[in-house]
């Protein structure tokens, strides 16, 4: 009888673990890098650590630094009811006291520069680097490429904890295994990727003498980011300076020294050449817009393009009305579709436990994002 209870015990227990281990494990997904320390050419070391977000309900205080030209109007941000300070540099005329660039080159690299050496004990909790324009095309589409709605979702929680946020998500342009420092010259890809003919091995070992060559340099293009003041103050203000001395100092363009300088900010303030986070997190942890995971992302965005694909058909065939219809109509049902998926998506980010539970990380109760 003992012998048979015994046998009964051994079978059901292989049972749970079969069980168990048949259960959907939550993927488990990399967002923070571990702790990457490095040497500056001073001898300084930075220990780039993951922050720790205030407790939640708590706000953050926040400065947008925009890098403009007088040409350039920013009345959008200045009438745009954020709660936030605004550090508004005109490169090429000095309109804005207290914030002024030594030079106008390195485009809004030096703009970034000079804010943080200027401000370097006065920082807000998150500072967040801006150019000029409100909706560009490097803007994030599900936040309709409109700056204002980047900041108003943006959460500054991911930024304290991941300490460098590149505010674009999609990968292309910049990511992944973007630029090679050693690509002959005749390989070059110039309409695609100006910054590589700027970025050479010689520009490397320039700014990074201690530092071997990496195999490749990415991030998401387009030099707009969010740092947090941990962040920013990990690094010596002594480093900013060398920085911004190598741009007054080389003899690359304004457009190509700031080129360089787009691909350096993820080394400077990640500590890796590479920098290339999964979309669906960059946009569930740090905008709230939460689709579940990477493939029901991908699903949205392939859907959508099969609806723009059938729209573009149905314009193509005005000779034959009824079957440009129904491919019109078609397009309608996915993009009422679509429309529900990307509000429920959003919905899904308001909720701190899901947020954590898509991008696999601890949450427990009471956490906030
Ligand atoms: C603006 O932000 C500050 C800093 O987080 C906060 O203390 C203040 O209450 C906010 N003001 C408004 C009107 O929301």
């Amino acid at each position: 009888m003992a012998r048979r209870q015994q046998y009964i015990v051994v079978v059901a227990a292989l049972c749970v673990l079969l069980l168990l281990w048949h259960l959907p494990r939550s993927e488990k997904v990399e967002s923070l890098p571990a702790v990457v320390t490095h040497e500056t050419t001073e001898g300084a070391i930075i220990d780039y650590r993951p922050g720790t977000p205030k407790p939640h309900g708590q706000s953050y205080t926040k400065t947008v630094v925009v890098a403009r030209q007088a040409s350039e109007d920013v009345a959008w941000l200045e009438n745009s009811g954020l709660n936030v300070t605004k550090a508004i540099y005109v490169v090429d005329k000095p309109l804005s006291p207290g914030y002024e660039v030594p030079l106008n080159k390195g485009h809004e690299a030096m703009v970034y520069l000079s804010y943080i050496i200027d401000y370097y004990d006065s920082l807000s909790d998150v500072t967040i680097f801006v150019h000029a324009h409100q909706i560009t095309w490097h803007n994030n589409d599900l936040l309709d490429s409109d700056m204002i709605t980047h900041i108003k979702h943006l959460s500054e929680a991911h930024v304290t904890r991941v300490g460098y946020f590149n505010l674009r998500c999609h990968h292309e342009p910049g990511c992944p295994d973007w630029l090679h420092l050693d690509r002959p010259d005749d390989q070059l890809d110039m309409h695609r990727k100006m910054e590589e003919r700027a970025f050479s091995l010689a520009v490397w070992k320039e700014l990074h003498p201690n530092v071997p060559p990496p195999k490749a340099i990415s991030q998401p293009c387009c030099a707009q980011f969010a740092v947090s003041r941990d962040r920013i103050r990990a690094i010596p203000r002594a480093e900013y300076l060398r920085y911004r001395n190598w741009i007054l100092g080389t003899d690359l363009s304004d457009t190509f020294s700031g080129r360089v300088m787009e691909y350096s900010w993820q080394f400077l303030f990640a500590g890796v050449p590479e920098l290339c986070p999964e979309m669906h997190v960059c946009y569930c942890d740090g905008y709230g817009i939460c689709f579940g995971d990477a493939v029901k992302f991908q699903d949205w965005f392939d859907t959508r393009a099969e609806m723009r694909k059938l729209n573009a058909e149905a314009a193509e065939m005005a000779g034959v009305p009824a079957e440009a219809e129904a491919k019109r109509a078609k397009a309608h049902e996915m993009d009422v579709h679509l429309e529900r998926l990307k509000r429920e998506a959003f919905d899904r980010g308001k909720d701190p436990r899901l947020r954590a539970q898509e991008v696999g990380r601890v949450w427990r109760e009471g956490d906030g994002f």
